[in-house]
């Protein structure tokens, strides 16, 4: 890619839960777009979005849709990912890639720009956005990694209906008018009633009993932090919320380390906000943190049948963070270094 005043965007799976994000956070970062190609499925033709005052129309994605285009940002699921990224990248244009498809591919940097920055490396052709219960727990994880050295983290996560698209908050919504109006439930996108309850599953098991969801927890954090010593423990929870993601987060370090000195540290650290005061009832909330492009953080507090380790909670709009702003960071990262 070389460096220009403005760039050709496209953006797949643009009327999706993400992808809608994805063009209002290009639009919102005033990214330098020179135009936007909105792309989707064929259900979706007909279709406009508004993109700085413009409807822009919806196309069908097809192999000849990324000609001419610089900067392509993915959010249409993996097997769209695995089958159009590879052509996008031969057509000429850096695919940023919010799914599942790529992350773990030695060749693809996996990208969190406050932690791994410098993995993006010179030469662009997939870059992987990870998942986003990775996301929001690295970023907190990175600055105590830096200072106290982390050996083990067990998490569990309390993720809402928006991880699973627009159907998934569709579902939501409809089962909770049902339940609380008496008449029988529907279920599509999950295997059991969301409303209501929650479900220790998301994505696939495995045979090892975890999760696909589980694993990526633990191979994509390893690869963003560079260490493959670090142990971690996941549990994946989809529960009956709209909108951002929760994790109880234990972490067992090397070095000793203080509530009051993590929470100092993590004040300081890019892309957090701390939220921690509980005799004012202050803890980060999904409902609060919506909207919110910082993870906050809170609950910090020693683990007592541990030394060397903290509790803590860390809560992050799943579709801002954990997908589309990070893409969007992403490219931004991308622009600073094309070389004139
Ligand atoms: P469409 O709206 O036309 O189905 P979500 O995660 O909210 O379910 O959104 C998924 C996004 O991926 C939507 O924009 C959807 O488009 C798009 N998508 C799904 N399958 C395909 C496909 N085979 N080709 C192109 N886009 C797809």
């Amino acid at each position: 890619m070389v460096k220009k005043d403005k760039y050709k965007i496209a953006v797949v799976g643009a009327t999706g839960a993400v992808g809608r994000r994805m063009v209002s956070i290009l639009e919102e970062r005033n990214f330098p777009v020179a135009c936007l190609t909105a792309l989707a499925s064929a259900r979706s033709v007909g279709r406009t979005l508004s993109f700085r005052g413009q409807d822009i129309a919806v196309g069908e994605l097809k192999e000849d849709s990324f000609k001419g285009i610089d900067i392509a940002l993915f959010s249409a699921g993996a097997s769209v990912s695995r089958q159009y990224a590879p052509i996008a990248v031969k057509s000429g244009c850096v695919a940023i890639d919010n799914s599942s498809a790529w992350r773990m591919k030695k060749e693809v940097p996996l990208v969190v720009p406050e932690v791994n920055p410098s993995s993006l490396g010179k030469i662009w052709g997939i870059i992987a956005n990870p998942n986003c219960s990775t996301i929001q727990m690295v970023v907190a994880l990175k600055p105590i990694h830096d200072k106290y050295r982390i050996r083990r983290v067990v998490v569990s996560t309390y993720q809402s209906v928006s991880g699973s698209g627009y159907k998934a908050i569709e579902e939501l919504e409809q089962q909770s008018r049902d339940i609380l109006e008496g008449k029988p439930v529907q279920k599509n996108v999950y295997p059991h009633q969301i409303a209501f309850n929650c479900l220790p599953h998301i994505d696939e098991f495995l045979e090892n009993g975890y999760t696909k969801e589980e694993m990526k927890m633990v191979n994509e954090t390893r690869k963003i932090l560079g260490d493959e010593m670090i142990e971690i423990s996941p549990t994946t929870v989809r529960v009956p919320v709209f909108y951002s993601h929760s994790e109880a987060i234990n972490v067992e370090t090397e070095l000793p380390i203080k509530a009051n000195e993590v929470k100092d540290l993590l004040s300081s650290s890019l892309g957090i906000s701390v939220v921690d005061n509980p005799n004012k009832n202050e803890y980060p909330q999904a409902i609060k943190a919506c909207g919110k492009k910082d993870v906050v953080v809170g609950r910090i507090r020693e683990d007592l049948t541990r030394a060397n380790a903290i509790n803590f909670w860390v809560v992050s709009d799943n579709l801002l963070k954990g997908a589309a702003y990070n893409a969007v960071q992403i490219a931004e990262l991308l622009l600073k270094q094309v070389s004139p």
